[in-house]
């Protein structure tokens, strides 16, 4: 039976409250993680309180980043380092098509990005789609998101995405895992997971509400 990782990118939402509310509801409920592994990507403000916060409820949740600085450190305002990073997260979301869009992120600065992950053992989680389907060396697990299926209630055909995800598979022998993401909900999840090339899931708006984000990682 294959891993499966179930990723919930938060994007730019929460507050400290919200998050202890999110994480409260994972308390005492029953997800088998038999093969589940489920990583929250929180934002940089809250990595802190979700470390402390997945050890005192003891949850069995990692930490990914939603971004990293592609500089080791130094003069470099309002960047956030690898090293940094790792004192709270194993994983790293880089090049989500969000980032490349709206901060100009190009192929060169992500090879960057994943070069300094990688030193310092955070593990990136390489966001590709269609246009943009270049991975860099170091790169084991990548989430691939056609950019008209994020956050607009229209996936991508399971078949489609499985056909995308052996491709990735058979052109970069260093890609162990491929996840799917776009419009992923409690409803569709298996389609996708239940696929033969399909590792996991990213997820973006259905990952906000805990119940709705439980039923999906119990789904997948
Ligand atoms: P969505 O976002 O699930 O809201 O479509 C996915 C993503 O951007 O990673």
């Amino acid at each position: 039976m294959k891993n499966l990782l179930i990723v919930a990118n938060w994007k730019e939402n929460k507050t400290k409250n919200e998050a202890m509310d999110w994480f409260g509801k994972f308390k005492g409920e029953e997800v088998s993680l038999e093969n589940k592994e489920i990583v929250v990507c929180p934002s940089y403000t809250l990595l802190a309180k979700a470390k402390y916060l997945i050890s005192e409820n003891n949850l069995e949740i990692k930490i990914g980043a939603q971004d990293v600085s592609r500089f080791e450190k130094g003069a470099y305002t309002g960047e956030v380092s690898a090293t940094q990073i790792k004192e709270f997260a194993d994983y790293v979301i880089i090049g989500h098509s969000e980032r490349r869009k709206n901060f100009a992120e190009d192929d060169e600065m992500l090879e960057k990005k994943v070069s300094e992950s990688t030193s310092f053992s955070l593990i990136p989680i390489f966001c590709v789609s269609s246009s943009n389907m270049e991975i860099p060396q170091g790169v084991t697990i990548v989430a691939y998101e056609p950019i008209e299926a994020i956050g607009t209630g229209n996936p991508d055909t399971p078949e489609n995405a499985n056909f995308v995800a052996k491709e990735i598979k058979n052109s970069n022998q260093q890609v162990l895992q491929v996840l799917y993401g776009g419009s992923v909900t409690a409803a569709n999840v298996n389609s996708f997971t239940k696929m033969e090339n399909i590792d996991g899931v990213l997820v973006g708006g259905a990952s906000l509400d805990a119940s709705t984000f439980l039923e999906i990682t119990k789904n997948a």
